[in-house]
């Protein structure tokens, strides 16, 4: 998620988790080609991690790929869901939902180039393209054409103009059923279902049909939901971390990162949300927010802002 799940998030949502696949941000592929900054940048910790890319030229797409399994990245996701203005007028993103072919294209280019999985996160139509015959159509050209054999499904469409990004996450009803039905008339694929799942429970029915579920929003602003992700549903007890002991455990990362010149808050903006509904949650966000930006913050920041939770 843009903004979001870059790698201090991921670094935190590691400690949570050890068996949910994390992803990043959309990279796109001129800021990858092109780009000054080091954007392919992550910590060994945050494996397994698939790298998304917003592209739709075969051949940068597949330079990217090559860039991406050199730097360890586990799995390569293609965004064919994002709406945004920007992306639209690069022609990537949801638009691509409409030039099936291309999207083919693009996968067989990436997948020459790379061994590791190279998968797609779409939607389930766009503007009046939204028809299940669409939806299959364009799932059918990527298979039959590519070695393709993963989709994350954000079950509701895109509305291309008219509707923001934010929007576009809330106002197009959720199908659910519809990608039920995309699993049954492909058995052979592995379908995510990914858009308004807010809890462990919810999950759990969805995998009654599925064979994965991605949790956006949730996991970002309660991220102690995470801490349930291994043992529910990858029988791991033992993994179970306590959000207080996660956040210690962020310390040593917060003081190696800050001597390389991260700010503070740019790290702890991720960990706001650890404590929601825990007495004394309301002072820990604060404190932070009021104190990781100020000039020479450092861990002791985190460390009284903690204390609000612990008592001591
Ligand atoms: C701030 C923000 C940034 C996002 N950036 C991306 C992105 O880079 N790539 C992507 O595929 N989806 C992106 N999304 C969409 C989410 O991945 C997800 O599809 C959507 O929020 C619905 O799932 P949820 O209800 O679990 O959040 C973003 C969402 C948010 C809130």
């Amino acid at each position: 998620m843009l903004d979001w799940t870059d790698r201090h998030c991921r670094y935190f949502h590691r400690l949570l988790t050890k068996e949910a696949l994390l992803y990043t941000e959309m990279v796109t592929t001129g800021a990858l080609i092109y780009g000054k900054g080091d954007y392919l940048a992550y910590s060994e910790e945050e494996h397994p991690v698939a790298l998304q890319l917003g592209g739709n030229e075969p051949t940068a797409l597949a330079y990217c790929a090559k860039m991406a399994q050199q730097s360890g990245y586990d799995e390569i996701n293609l965004n064919i869901g994002c709406p945004s203005d920007r992306v639209q007028n690069g022609r990537f993103g949801a638009c691509l939902m409409r030039e099936g072919g291309l999207v083919a294209d693009c996968i067989k280019a990436m997948q020459d180039a790379a061994t590791i999985p190279i998968t797609v996160k779409t939607r389930i139509g766009v503007d009046d393209d939204d028809s299940y015959a669409f939806l299959t159509d364009f799932i059918d050209k990527i298979v039959t054409d590519s070695q393709c054999r993963l989709f994350i499904i954000h079950a509701r469409k895109a509305w291309l103009s008219g509707l923001s990004p934010k929007q576009n996450r809330e106002i197009p009803p959720l199908d659910y059923l519809r990608v039920y039905q995309l699993k049954k008339d492909f058995p052979q694929l592995t379908i995510v279902v990914n858009g308004g799942i807010k809890n462990i429970d919810e999950a759990k029915q969805h995998l009654h049909h599925l064979d994965g579920v991605m949790i956006g929003r949730e996991a970002y602003q309660n991220p102690a939901l995470l801490t349930q992700v291994d043992v529910e549903f990858f029988d791991q007890r033992s993994l179970v971390i306590d959000p207080i002991i996660a956040v210690q455990t962020m310390y040593p990362y917060i003081e190696r990162e800050l001597k390389q010149g991260t700010y503070l808050g740019h790290i702890t903006r991720h960990m706001l949300g650890i404590f929601q509904a825990i007495p004394g949650a309301r002072q820990w966000r604060r404190h932070l927010s009021e104190n990781a930006h100020k000039k020479g913050a450092d861990v002791t920041v985190v460390k009284q802002a903690l204390e609000f939770i612990t008592g001591n």
